[in-house]
């Protein structure tokens, strides 16, 4: 290695430069520093000791120099060391590389819950046809859930056998929802007609067995207005249900009974897919509906003389049994990931 034993001149110090950039390990740049900066023998050290003997003028000169020399030496070695220190594009490559393509086994990504996919296509299909969605609590008053849609006091449903009671002294009773038709009144009060909207949620009932839970879901439909009939409410569940469960799925209409509605009618399915031997070709029910009784139009201050319009209320799981042929309810919410993947 070349180094000048006391440089004096840019030329010399340009040559520790040189020697710096062409360093080819760290131990290197380590001998180059100390023979510039070593304390006793330094190049640089030795040419500052020797300032003392010049005179001012070519001593402020020559102070002027040095420094800059030491700036530019010190920035060299920095820079060549970090060079040096930094892995070489081959190495990073090989050792370090991260593949992006490995498929590793935390990055299984989710979905939505068979339920809550079906409520979120029954609110994309009613909301292309204007229906608006919303919501109500699940702990219910007895008021709502039962006397505002003309529900009897002697009804079965009001039954602790049937319902799940909330009762605290001195509190108005509540239950814990037993449908989600009282999501209807809660509309017509806080809305003006006319008006078309779905309620999908949770509701509790005292049943469980395959084919029943204590808690399941529910789909409430309403649209009121001047000259809603029942050919409206045909129209608009056969175009909406065929929508979420399949193009060539057939439809039929019985009379039924519900007090909130007058008439009432009960609509069902024929199922034409894999279903058990037992079961193909039968009619299934599938769910509720019918005019808006006058009386519960009246419950919520809207003139009957005025305004009309239809309800419809639907169990989820139901039908999702159907199209997935699958035998126990309870599979819905016992969180089964073995169950659940399937979908
Ligand atoms: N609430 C009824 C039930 O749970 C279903 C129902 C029937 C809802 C007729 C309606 C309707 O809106 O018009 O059994």
């Amino acid at each position: 290695m070349l180094v000048p034993a006391m440089p004096n001149d840019s030329h010399s110090w340009a040559n520790f430069i040189s020697q710096i950039q062409s360093a080819n390990n760290t131990a290197e740049l380590d001998s180059i520093e100390h023979a510039v900066f070593g304390r006793k023998n330094g190049a640089m050290t030795l040419a500052m000791q020797a300032l003392k003997n010049l005179k001012d003028e070519k001593r402020k000169s020559q102070a002027k120099e040095l420094n800059t020399q030491k700036v530019t030496i010190s920035t060299a070695l920095e820079e060549r060391r970090s060079e040096l220190v930094r892995p070489s594009e081959d190495v990073l490559v090989t050792q370090d590389a991260l593949d992006v393509t490995l498929n590793l086994p935390h990055t299984k990504s989710g979905h939505l819950h068979l339920v809550h996919e079906f409520i979120a296509q029954v609110e994309e299909v009613f909301g292309r046809m204007g229906f608006d969605v919303h919501y109500g609590p699940e702990i219910e008053t007895e008021d709502l859930n039962f006397t505002q849609l003309n529900i009897p006091e002697d009804h079965p449903a009001r039954d602790t056998q049937d319902t799940f009671w909330i009762k605290e002294k001195g509190k108005e009773k509540h239950v814990l929802r037993t449908h989600t038709s009282p999501v209807q009144i809660r509309y017509m009060r806080s809305h003006t007609p006319p008006f078309s909207a779905i309620f999908p949620g949770k509701v509790y009932r005292k049943d469980a067995d395959a084919t029943h839970s204590p808690m399941f879901h529910q789909f409430e439909g309403l649209m009121i207005g001047k000259d809603i009939s029942v050919a409206n409410l045909k129209a608009v569940l056969i175009t909406g249900l065929r929508e979420l469960i399949g193009r060539d799925v057939e439809f039929r209409f019985r009379t039924g009974f519900f007090p909130f509605t007058e008439p009432s009618l009960e609509m069902d399915m024929m199922w034409q897919g894999d279903l058990e031997d037992s079961r193909e070709g039968k009619w299934l029910e599938m769910g509720g509906c019918g005019m808006v009784h006058p009386n519960v139009l009246r419950n919520c201050n809207i003139d009957p003389e005025q305004w009309q319009g239809f309800a419809f209320g639907f169990g989820i799981e139901r039908p999702l049994m159907i199209k997935h042929q699958i035998p126990d309810l309870r599979a819905f919410f016992q969180g089964d990931l073995r169950f659940l993947e399937q979908f």
